[in-house]
């Protein structure tokens, strides 16, 4: 971490009430291409700092506070009992950003594609000069809508910010907007966030009052612009589908880059997470959810859904497979038609082609899966593994009662069920007779 992030805190705004969403779920805990959006937001600040990291949540939803704890170590969670706005949460992290001698970086938790880039030239243009007190990311979105505008003076630097409810008309014409990041010279922090008060039309403090505040004791206030898309805030779930829109164009084009072959790309959805090596060709209809790796040379197939597994090379997946969590292939694995994998470990070279589901199954190499293979992984009140050594044949149609283990090389006929373990090299079928009547 370069020496000038080194003493920066960054306070993450994640306690407001979200009304628009008009549901149960916190706002930032709703996801954007698979991941939470309080999780951008706070990956963005653990590029700069891992023990200056503050968010500011509300008791009213304990679900947040759970969330960041479970999820991330070293980060504080500051509690706003009372929403009074977003100076207000500023005020009660006071404590917090004592003990950070550094500047402060005000993230919003509804706001999650800001750049690391844009975060970097913010901390430079404040260490520009001693007199500069705040930076705000601003930009001109298509539509200002609601967002607070920025009065730039004669000089170009910035002279207030105006929330919308407060703006006269004129003021509402300005393109100009508060993306609500801001940085803060940390020599002025507090008595700048001291002298927010609530004297507005929404009757809250306004952390963006501020720049008037340090533009009245004579202090400098400058903006770095950003693109819309980077600083979208998400306040209603119409806003949430711009957001994913914007991410998954984003994630399409990125791949793309990469030289990934994708046939349809506005109907492959992929995840934040998502990991596509070079030479990979994707077909139309697929879903990535969670932490899924894709190696080079891979296939994945037509109306397939991987979810937290990874694809080795030159595999071919689908169509129609599923292959959930927990889930590893080698190389030249295939897993075809309506076969549902989960957590499992798929050899080299091996096949499961058809309407099969592997589950707590270790797979060896060259094994083939007949058709309609099952793995009876539970037997109602606990999960069983089931161990297939390399070379392995099973037939079409045999359940394998775990926990099972089918030795090296073994046969299993059609329609068997494995009960109990099978030896190396045997051949196993189970007595059954056909009476043609
Ligand atoms: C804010 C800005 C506005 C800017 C816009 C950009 C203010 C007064 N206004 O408006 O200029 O254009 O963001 O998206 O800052 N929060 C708390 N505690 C509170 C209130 C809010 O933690 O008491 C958090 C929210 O969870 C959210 C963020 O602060 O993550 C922004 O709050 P929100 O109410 O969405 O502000 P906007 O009205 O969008
Ligand atoms: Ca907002």
């Amino acid at each position: 971490m370069p020496e000038t992030y080194k003493d920066n805190a960054f306070l993450i705004l994640a306690a407001g009430k979200g009304t628009r969403m008009n549901n149960s779920l916190p706002k930032v805990l709703h996801k954007i291409c698979g991941k939470e959006m309080i999780s951008y937001v706070i990956e963005l600040a653990e590029n700069f700092s891992k023990e200056a990291i503050g968010v500011i949540v509300s008791p009213d939803a304990p679900e947040t506070s759970d969330f960041v704890d479970k999820r991330y170590k070293n980060i504080d969670l500051i509690e706003q009992k009372e929403r009074l706005g977003t100076g207000h949460a500023v005020k009660v992290s006071m404590d917090f950003l004592k003990k950070h001698k550094g500047n402060t970086i005000c993230l919003y938790g509804d706001t999650p594609f800001v750049s690391k880039n844009s975060i970097e030239k913010m901390i430079k243009a404040l260490n520009d000069s001693e007199k500069n007190a705040v930076i705000v990311l601003g930009f001109t979105p298509n539509n200002p809508a609601k967002y607070g505008r920025l009065k730039l003076d004669e000089n170009e630097k910035l002279a207030e910010i105006v929330e919308y409810n407060d703006a006269s008309d004129e003021e509402r014409k300005i393109g100009l907007c508060n993306s609500g990041i801001v940085a803060i010279n940390g020599k002025y922090t507090d008595e700048l966030i001291e002298k927010i008060d609530n004297n507005n039309v929404k009757g809250e403090y306004y952390l963006t009052d501020i720049v008037k505040i340090a533009n009245d004791k004579g202090l400098d206030c400058k903006v770095v612009f950003a693109e819309e898309n980077e600083v979208m805030g998400i306040n209603s779930q119409k806003e949430r589908v711009e957001a994913e829109n914007t991410g998954q164009t984003a994630l399409r084009n990125k791949f793309l880059e990469q030289g990934v072959i994708i046939q349809a790309p506005e109907t492959v959805f992929f995840s934040a997470d998502t990991e596509i090596e070079s030479d990979v060709e994707i077909e139309p209809y697929v879903t990535f959810h969670g932490k899924v790796k894709i190696s080079k040379g891979s296939k994945i197939r037509s109306y397939s859904y991987l979810e937290d597994c990874e694809i080795g090379e030159n595999n071919v997946i689908g169509p129609y497979a599923r292959v959930r969590p927990g889930t590893t292939t080698e190389k030249d694995v295939k897993i075809g038609n309506f076969v549902e994998v989960k957590k499992s470990e798929i050899g080299e070279g091996s096949k499961i082609n058809h309407l099969s589901y592997v589950g707590d199954s270790e797979i060896g190499k060259d094994v083939n899966i007949g058709a309609g293979t099952i793995t009876c992984n539970y037997d109602g009140k606990e999960k069983h593994k089931t161990k297939v050594e390399d070379g392995v044949f099973i037939g079409s149609n045999s359940s394998l009662v775990a926990p099972v283990n089918i030795g090296k090389g073994a046969k299993i006929g059609a329609g068997t069920t494995i009960l109990k373990d099978v030896e190396e090299g045997s051949v196993v079928i189970n007595k059954k007779t056909q009476e043609n009547l």
